[in-house]
Parts: C-alpha cells; structure tokens; sequence
C-alpha cells in the first residue's frame, strides 16, 4: 500500500455557490492535506488532523503557499483536432469543411492516431485538466489509440468514436451498419477498461443520415447507462441545414429527441440559440447544455445564453468546456476567463467561485460522477490540480495585492493558463512534472 501527503491550501466544492459571498458552498483548508493511498483520498482537511491520522513515517509532499483543488474536467473537446486549433475560418461549416475534415481524416493511420494521443494526454496534464469528455474521429483506430493511452496514464475519460455517414469526405463516412458494429466493438473493448468510459457520438444531425439516428438511438436503448453526446444548436446556418434535412422535427432539439437521445447522460454541445420549447425539453430531460465560450467567440457562433437556460422553471443542466479545436486554449482557466466575458457582454456576472465550482464539481455532476471526480472528498479519485497565482511576473505582480480567496481564484482565471499549474495528480501520481517537457 503506497500513502502519500500532500499538503497545501486545499479547496473543494460542496455545491454550486450562489453568490460571490456564498462561503457555506465550499470548504477551504489554509493549511490544508490530502492523505492518498492507492489512487484515492483517503483523508482531508486541516495538515494537522490528517497528518494524525496518516501512517507512520508518510512520505509527504508540500506545495504550500500554493492552492490545491480538484482536477478540471473538460466536457466536450476533440481530441483529433489538436493541430486544427487556430484555422482561420468565417464560421462553423467553412472551419468544418476547409480544415477540420481532412485533418481528421488522417486518423484511419494507427500511427499517427497514437502519436497524437500522446500529445494530447501531455497537454491535459500540462494544463491541470484530469478527464475529458472526447469525441475521437469516426475511425474505430483513434478511439483504441486514445483509450490505450487513457489506460497507461490511468485516466478517467469519456470518449467514442463519432458516428458520421454524410456530407463529409469519403474518407471521413461509416455507414449505420458499420457505426453500430464498431461503437459496439469499443465498448467491448475499453469501457470500463481502467477508468475509461465509452460514449454513444453522433456527431451532428447534418452528418448522420435517419438510418444512423435510428442506430444511435438503438445504441442509447441497448447501453443505457453509457454517455451520449452530439452537437446542438451552434451556428444559424447549421440549424436551418437541420431543418432542411429533417422536415418532420419540430425544431433542431426535436431531431435529437424523436431518436430518443434526450436525457440526464446526454451532452449537447454549445446549445446557444435554442428556443423556449428547445430549452424546455432539455429541462425536463435532464440534458446537459454545454457551454464552450472559446470556440463559440472563435467560430462567431454567439453568446451562451447561460443565466437564461439556468434560470428556468426547469433548469437546464450545464457545463462548461474548451470544445478544442474550435476552442482556443487547452487551459479550463481561460476557457472560463471567456466565459466570464461572455457574460460580462450579456449584462450577467460569473463569480470566480461558480467558475472554479463549474470546472470541478459542477462538470463532474454534469457527467454524473461526482462520487468519483470533481472534488477531495475521501473515497474519491485522487486527480488533483496544484495552482500558483505568482506564476509569471505579471501574475506575481499583481499577486502582491490579493487579499481574499475570490481575488486569487479571479486572478487565476483572468492571467493563469498552463503556466499556473505547478502540478497535476491523476490517481495520486504527478503527471505534469513527469512529463518529459514539462
Ligand atoms: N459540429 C459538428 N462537428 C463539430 C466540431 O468538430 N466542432 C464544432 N465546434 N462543432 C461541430
Ligand atoms: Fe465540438
């Protein structure tokens, strides 16, 4: 049995705060530890009553002055998309079509699949982020690459292999059949495999035919407990497409919804123009709007309108997420620096607490697993990000005079990125400065 301490300040969401001011939301620890034993925390709290109770002769590790809190989770990115990241494109099915199809497409190659998977776990570790919610392309070899590599890492990450049989290249089309035999062979293969989990990917309405609906739909049916996510609502030109192709839906929601994809393990990326009806239905479904302020500000897709969806008599449920490489930043600090401003344009407020809040716990109930992930309490996961708000000069400067914890959780937000994060815990074990450049 290996225990280690790691002391710090330690902050954990109990639930979501209210207000700048809601202290009750949250537990804060100035001297703080995590005992952790075998991928787990065992203990939390203040250094000294957790230090009692740890074993004798502990090995120990000390961050103090800094600040240590849950990893992040990002719900909704592509991992194929690393080197699309900053396409210049006028909006969502331009950058689709002129640089995000065939850059995916190179992942029918084993190789190149793997190399980018290794890539990718390096830039989560980098930047503090401990489970994503991925999409893989649609060939089956980018979801094994992606697994395998979760494994080895010892990750917790939710993933699949999108489902596409239309309007994209040739190179880039399964067919229902295959979409169905292959999302099957995943599952066998890697849900549950470690810490991974498989989610049914439909990537969008407009590049899945009725006869791959109705297999993702069957799929849904058949693993009801598996994660489903697509695309919803994004870009106006993409929805009236939507309504091109499917005549009979009452709207771009209703799609999703007559496939019975609706429900409390459905993700539905971006999610920004949907109607009354639209936000009603996901309401009473319990579906997850997620919100990806870089790409949507990226791709000039429009402004979440996040306070309108959770301010409902049947609030949406959301999340927040980088939605790379739409997204501009691999950082869940500066996706919810844009975040912040996208609220800021709409006459709303996003505390640095509901921030930090939504990129830990707030994620981790969105996905339905905050008994594992998105906070320190003992029995769960031990995925932890240690943060420093002086972690370039101009942080460091402005650091000088913080004088409350929501000043150095906003000044994190607001400057900090990867360069913030002095180090990252997957299951207890550092991953950032194992890496080879960290
Ligand atoms: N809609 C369908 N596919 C995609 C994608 O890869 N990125 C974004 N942002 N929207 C999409
Ligand atoms: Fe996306």
């Amino acid at each position: 049995m290996t225990s280690t301490l790691i002391r710090g300040r330690t902050l954990s969401f109990r639930r979501a705060p209210e207000s700048i001011d809601d202290n009750a939301a949250y537990s804060y620890e100035s001297d703080g530890a995590l005992l952790v034993e075998n991928g787990l925390i065992k203990a939390a709290g203040a250094y000294g009553t957790v230090k009692a109770a740890a074993p004798e002769g502990v090995g120990e590790i000390d961050h103090r002055p800094h600040l240590i809190v849950p990893g992040f989770i990002d719900t909704h990115l592509h991992f194929p998309q690393m080197q699309v990241m900053a396409s210049y494109a006028a909006n969502l099915l331009e950058w689709l079509n002129t640089y995000t199809f065939p850059e995916e497409c190179r992942f029918v190659e084993s190789a190149h699949a793997e190399r980018i998977a290794v890539r990718f776990f390096d830039e989560m570790a980098r930047h503090g982020t401990t489970t994503a919610t991925a999409y893989c392309s649609v060939h089956k070899t980018s979801a094994d690459a992606f697994f395998a590599e979760s494994l080895r890492r010892g990750t917790c990450m939710i993933a699949g292999k999108v489902m596409m049989d239309r309007n994209a290249p040739q190179g880039l089309l399964d067919t229902p059949q295959t979409s169905y035999d292959e999302t099957r062979a995943v599952i066998a293969d890697w849900h549950g495999k470690g810490r991974n989990h498989v989610a049914i990917t439909p990537r969008f309405a407009i590049t899945s035919t009725p006869e791959q609906m109705e297999v993702a739909s069957a799929l849904a049916r058949e693993f009801p407990k598996l994660h489903v996510q697509t695309h919803l609502s994004e870009n106006r030109d993409e929805i009236a497409y939507t309504c091109e192709l499917y005549p009979e839906a009452k709207d771009y929601t209703d799609v999703y919804a007559r496939y019975g994809l609706l429900g409390p393990k459905s993700l539905f990326g971006h999610c920004i123009h949907l109607s009354e009806r639209e936000a009603d239905a996901m309401g009473e479904t319990g579906s997850v709007a997620v919100f990806c302020p870089t790409s949507n500000l990226f791709l000039g897709s429009g402004l979440f309108p996040l306070r309108a969806l959770t301010r409902r008599q049947k609030p949406v449920r959301v999340s927040v997420a980088s939605d790379i490489g739409g997204g501009t930043s691999y950082s869940m600090l500066k996706t919810l620096d844009e975040a912040y401003k996208i609220l800021q344009l709409q006459g709303e407020r996003l505390n640095p607490f509901e921030s930090l809040y939504l990129m830990t716990r707030g994620n981790a109930e969105a996905l339905s697993l905050a008994d594992r992930i998105g906070t320190l309490e003992p029995g769960t996961d031990a995925d932890l990000v240690v943060l420093n708000m002086a972690a370039t000069p101009a942080m460091a400067l402005r650091a000088e005079v913080v004088n409350s914890l929501a000043d150095e959780l906003f000044l994190l937000q607001t400057m900090g990125d990867d360069r913030a994060v002095v180090e990252t815990y997957v299951a207890g074990r550092p991953a950032k400065s194992t890496l080879a450049t960290h």
